[in-house]
């Protein structure tokens, strides 16, 4: 499973980038405002650093704007991903763009059939918001399996890229439910590395060490 950081935090994307564990990045208009900084200073500097795909959201709700907004950041790079509403003129306008030859992430998809209709258009990624299912009572990640299922069946080629993570175990489950991808804050990706008997493990290893070559005794 590819594992994306999801943030428009250029300082955030630079160190996870070197840690030589993510493919890509996701932002949304929410993390850009977070940065206080000029969507495209952000969007320039994130595409300085990563080569894998950079998801870019579009902002209109019509269809021929949400193409020209998506044409323009596709021009940012060649691995700009345009992250486009699963609306009806959403989707118009990932087919027009998937026509171009211009890769797609359908964003906001809450149901099994929006992702279906995702996959009919061509998109290259369709973003299931798993945790906030689960913040309205229901089970996010059996959307993410449903679409497995419903993708398999017909063998469309879009990827499941599961977003809105809350924790580890939403990515575990989402590797165990063939998701292609799994995207998620800078702090989750720390705590994949991390387990206490790791740490006690190691902490034994080196005093024994140290034991061993006669630096304590
Ligand atoms: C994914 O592409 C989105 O940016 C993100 O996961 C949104 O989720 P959240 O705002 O609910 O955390």
């Amino acid at each position: 499973m590819k594992l994306f950081i999801d943030t428009a935090d250029v300082a955030q994307i630079k160190e996870a980038w070197s840690w030589g564990i993510i493919d890509g990045v996701t932002t949304n208009p929410t993390h850009v405002m977070k940065t206080g900084r000029k969507p495209e200073d952000v969007y320039r500097e994130i595409l300085e650093i990563v080569n894998g795909p950079v998801s870019l959201e579009t902002i209109a709700t019509d269809s021929p704007t949400i193409v020209k907004e998506g044409r323009a950041l596709a021009k940012l790079g060649p691995n700009v991903v345009v992250k486009v509403p699963i609306i009806r003129e959403g989707l118009k306008a990932v087919k027009e763009l998937s026509a171009d030859g211009i890769k797609t992430n359908v964003t906001l998809n809450f149901s099994p059939l929006q992702a279906l209709l995702a996959a009919k258009v061509g998109a290259t990624y369709i973003s299931p918001f798993v945790g906030r299912l689960d913040s309205v009572g229901h089970i996010g990640m059996d959307l993410v399996r449903q679409i497995r299922t419903i993708y398999d069946n017909y063998g469309f080629k879009t990827q499941i890229l599961t977003a809105a993570v809350r924790h580890p175990e939403h990515v575990l489950q989402a590797a165990l439910a063939g998701s292609d991808v799994c995207t998620m804050f800078y702090d989750f990706l720390k705590m994949l590395y991390d387990h206490p008997l790791t740490d006690i493990g190691l902490d034994i290893f080196l005093k024994d060490w140290a034991k061993a070559t006669g630096q304590v005794k």
